[in-house]
């Protein structure tokens, strides 16, 4: 019998949304919120799985080489034994508790946190050979295949690699990676506007679907082959078509600028790319909600803040903004206080963690 505990963090989108299932790029950072996965192997191929948030005292439980999809939380473990047991990779049963603080739906990837630590834990448990990008792609076939959600690979990637205090800049076709250490200017602001989104059906499907009917329109299987100086072609695609390529279009030019201005420490010109990709998000991909626009543009009146977008998924989630160092818990508290003046509603405040 071993005891293993591993943890995995949740990720906030700087750049680059919509743009992973078209193999473009993406430029994720850790957050501090994490899941914890404390593992204990057992001599059967029975699994007991606990979630803290979801259901602390009934287990989950299933049999190893058995999954089968039930719609709860615990297809998030199966599919990770399903895959590696596909992959022809042994592992046994075990007893897993999982603790988390990353928010579920609130575009911060709880459900990628979860896969990572998971994975991490069994891992070490059963002695697995799969490095940290090879983990990712077991994770996120895992919520692909068994779990049914059409996600492209950025959080887990982010999740299995990305630092706190470093941008993971990823190439989403071949998936080379690159840590930007973030510049000493720049502080990160995450506020979520406690309006929850749901990935296995309904509107990231749609998106998906439509940009990949517009790249096929233009001739490619994905977006990330059309770049920036075929946009009169994309602007001539009929019906949504134009919109949905156009962002994604523009918004992998937008990383590929926003990776040179964080290596610059041009944050001026990081912050107007934040800016233009909410705009390309909200206009083109139409993905945003009001209470996220509205929380971009008080963000835009406050001292000190150099940009602001929604980040992951969208129609919900939180916003992620780009502030001068020193200004994150003003500006954090600024902007929630405005929100509630104007709306009546609570926005929380991911980052910085309260002190
Ligand atoms: C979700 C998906 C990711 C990515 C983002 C949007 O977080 O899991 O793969 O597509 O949405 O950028």
């Amino acid at each position: 019998m071993r005891e293993v505990r591993a943890d995995a963090p949740g990720r906030v989108n700087l750049i680059g949304e919509h743009t992973d299932y078209h193999e473009g790029f993406v430029l994720p950072c850790a957050v501090p919120q994490r899941c914890v996965a404390e593992l204990r192997t057992r001599e059967d191929r029975h699994v007991r799985a606990w979630s803290r948030q979801i259901d602390d005292a009934d287990p989950f439980e299933y049999t190893v080489g058995a999954e089968h999809r039930t719609a709860s939380w615990g297809d998030y473990v199966q599919g990770l034994t399903w895959v590696v047991s596909q992959q022809g990779i042994h592992v046994g049963g075990f007893d897993l508790h999982l603790d988390s603080d990353v928010p579920l739906g609130s575009g911060l990837s709880s459900s990628a946190a979860l896969e990572v630590a998971t994975l991490r834990a069994l891992r070490s448990a059963f002695d697995l050979g799969f490095n940290d990008v090879e983990l990712a792609r077991i994770a996120q076939r895992a919520e692909v295949e068994f779990v049914g959600a059409p996600v492209g690979i950025m959080d887990q990637m982010a999740s299995s690699l990305a630092g706190e205090r470093a941008a993971l800049f990823v190439d989403t076709r071949t998936l080379d990676f690159e840590q930007i250490p973030l510049p000493p200017g720049l502080d990160l602001v995450v506020i979520n506007s406690g309006v929850s989104h749901q990935h296995v059906d309904g509107d990231y499907v749609t998106r998906r679907r439509e940009s990949e009917d517009a790249a096929r329109l233009l001739g490619v299987e994905r977006l990330r082959d059309v770049g920036v100086e075929r946009l009169t072609e994309v602007d001539a695609l009929r019906g949504v078509y134009a919109k949905r390529a156009r962002h994604i279009v523009t918004e992998n030019a937008r990383v590929l600028e926003a990776r040179t201005a964080l290596k610059t420490g041009d944050l001026e010109r990081l912050g107007e790319l934040f800016f233009a990709s909410h705009a390309s998000m909200r206009d083109d991909y139409e993905i945003s909600i009001p209470a996220v626009d509205l929380l971009v543009e008080i963000a835009r009146r406050e001292p000190g803040v150099f940009g602001a977008r929604m980040t992951g998924g969208g129609f919900g989630g939180a916003v992620a903004i780009a502030t001068a160092a020193g200004t994150a818990a003003r500006v954090a508290a600024n902007i929630t206080a405005a929100y509630a003046q104007q709306t009546g509603e609570s926005a929380g405040v991911l980052l910085p963690l309260a002190q």
